[in-house]
């Protein structure tokens, strides 16, 4: 089994409110639910992960600035922000970290302008519309990128 690359999973804007959202596109789990199946999964695989939500975008870009020395890789669905977030984006190529962009929802089906990711060229992956399990193929795609 790897042993424990340390892998941060950050939830942006309104995924507080998972279990409240369109269930048609969001399912019914509640972001603790998700977050307890997120642990499984990285469990399984062998990496040490960690959250973090916040529906402030200055808090997810300082959290992206103290990154660096606290992990080996991220995981982000930044939410709405995805689509137009310029300083999220700076700050993740500031982090200098292996990333992969999740979403639960198929964007890009959906409404045009959730077609565009201001961050997605600055991921390894990006999953989307694969629900809950979009995270464990989000922790496989990262421990392979972390492997190599
Ligand atoms: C989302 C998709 C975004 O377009 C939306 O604004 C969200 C959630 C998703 O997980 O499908 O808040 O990132």
């Amino acid at each position: 089994m790897e042993a424990g690359h340390r892998v941060e999973v950050m939830h942006g804007v309104n995924l507080d409110q998972l279990g409240r959202r369109d269930p048609d596109h969001y399912g019914s789990m509640t972001l603790t639910q998700l977050e307890l199946r997120i642990s499984d999964a990285a469990a399984e695989l062998g990496l040490a992960v960690r959250f973090f939500q916040t529906n402030h975008e200055g808090a997810f870009v300082e959290h992206l600035h103290g990154l660096g020395d606290l992990a080996d890789g991220v995981i982000l669905n930044p939410g709405a922000w995805t689509h137009y977030s310029y300083a999220i984006r700076d700050a993740l190529e500031l982090a200098g970290l292996p990333a992969v962009e999740v979403h639960l929802s198929d964007v890009d089906s959906r409404e045009p302008w959730r077609r565009l990711s201001v961050i997605g060229d600055l991921c390894v992956a990006r999953v989307a519309g694969r629900g809950p399990d979009g995270y464990r193929e989000a922790l496989r795609c990262l421990l392979e990128e972390l492997s190599e």
